[in-house]
């Protein structure tokens, strides 16, 4: 019978060779090719943490500038600790995510009052704090630390399933493991924040998603996905995300320069942030279905908007914005209490931590 298998018998001596001669090029492509980042001019566990959190789901372009603007806003963490909460989600307005910031600000408190605002120097430690998974600890622990921990993130699948040929699936809760023990059996103990970093920016710049640089790659001879053109099939990955679609008519009821706003509760999505009247609807609303919502009172419909899709992660937002003129104070007030909205001038609403969604609409029509 003819041999079907796509890799060759395993070979303990070559493995051996492989993942030393893996590690000497990581290293030393790092040595050249590593981005010079904020972070990474520094040993203070509290600034690696915060880089850690906000580059968890987010890239590294986009989530620069709110390191920055968090680092001048709270230089330590007991700053951060004492700021409100609404403070702290406006500051991350637009990185989307929501909970990272409420669990930065809850861990911020804890590591302030609980540790005297010292970070814990072990994995195990930082892995009982709010916010912080197994990524964000080994991350933590070996950047900050030198504690030999290695990350398994994306780039970490990407890169080790290409090069050793894993073929377990991602999307299976039981492949970390097969994948923080190969790493961890990689890891360089005397550098291992080195090593960590190393291969995030070898996922993120060179082992990319789609269109690898394989030709200038200096992995491409011993790498499986390479030697057998796989580089689209691995990471193995079945599961695909499911997406919910959502219809949201908001009402923008405004009296004066006031309008009315309400803090949305948990959960849903953007526990915390600020939005307008909702009605939400599991399938699209024609116009005049939408509009019935504003009854017989005494209101002016100003103006409504075309249809704005917003995606998450799981979710397509389809929203239209409804904008809507109080004419009576009383009106107004009695509104506010029924539909249990808050009164805000302009000037305190550009202060709100609002949904990216929100802030574009009032940037259009009202700042
Ligand atoms: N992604 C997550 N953490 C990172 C880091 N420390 N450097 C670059 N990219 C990252």
């Amino acid at each position: 019978m003819e041999n079907q298998r796509s890799k060759p018998p395993h070979n303990p001596i070559k493995a051996t060779l492989d993942s030393e001669i893996f590690v000497n090029q990581l290293i030393s492509w790092y040595g050249h090719q590593k981005r010079d980042l904020p972070w990474r001019q520094t040993n203070d566990p509290y600034k690696i943490w915060l880089s850690e959190i906000i580059l968890q789901q987010t890239r590294v372009k986009q989530g620069m500038p709110y390191y920055l603007k968090f680092i001048e806003q709270y230089p330590t963490v007991k700053d951060l600790a004492n700021a409100p909460e609404s403070e702290v989600l406006r500051l991350w307005q637009g990185l989307g995510y929501y909970s990272r910031a409420r669990n930065l600000h809850s861990c911020a408190k804890t590591v302030s009052s609980e540790l005297k605002g010292v970070f814990p120097l072990k994995f195990d430690a930082l892995l009982k704090l709010k916010g912080i998974g197994r990524y964000t600890a080994a991350a933590i622990a070996s950047i900050a630390f030198n504690e030999p921990n290695a990350v398994v993130d994306g780039n970490v699948f990407r890169v080790l399933s290409r090069v050793f040929g894993i073929e377990n699936d991602i999307s299976d809760s039981k492949s970390l493991k097969v994948f923080e023990t190969k790493a961890n059996t990689l890891i360089d103990k005397k550098a291992p924040g080195e090593f960590n970093q190393a291969i995030m920016d070898f996922g993120a710049i060179q082992c990319t998603p789609k269109s690898p640089a394989c030709a200038i790659c200096p992995m491409s001879h011993f790498c499986f996905a390479f030697n057998t053109s796989k580089q689209g099939q691995l990471p193995v990955k079945t599961k695909k995300v499911k997406v919910r679609n959502r219809y949201f008519y908001y009402f923008i009821y405004e009296h004066g320069d006031k309008l009315l706003m309400k803090e949305r509760g948990p959960k849903d999505v953007w526990q915390g942030l600020y939005d307008f009247n909702l009605l939400e609807s599991q399938s699209p609303l024609s116009e005049e279905d939408f509009l019935k919502e504003l009854g017989t009172k005494e209101l002016t419909l100003l103006d409504f908007s075309e249809e704005v899709k917003h995606i998450l992660t799981h979710q397509r937002i389809f929203t239209r914005f409804i904008r809507v003129r109080v004419n009576e104070l009383g009106n107004f007030i009695a509104l506010s209490k029924s539909k249990n909205l808050e009164a805000f001038e302009l000037a305190e609403v550009q202060e709100l931590p609002k949904p990216i969604l929100i802030q574009n609409y009032l940037q259009k029509e009202f700042f």
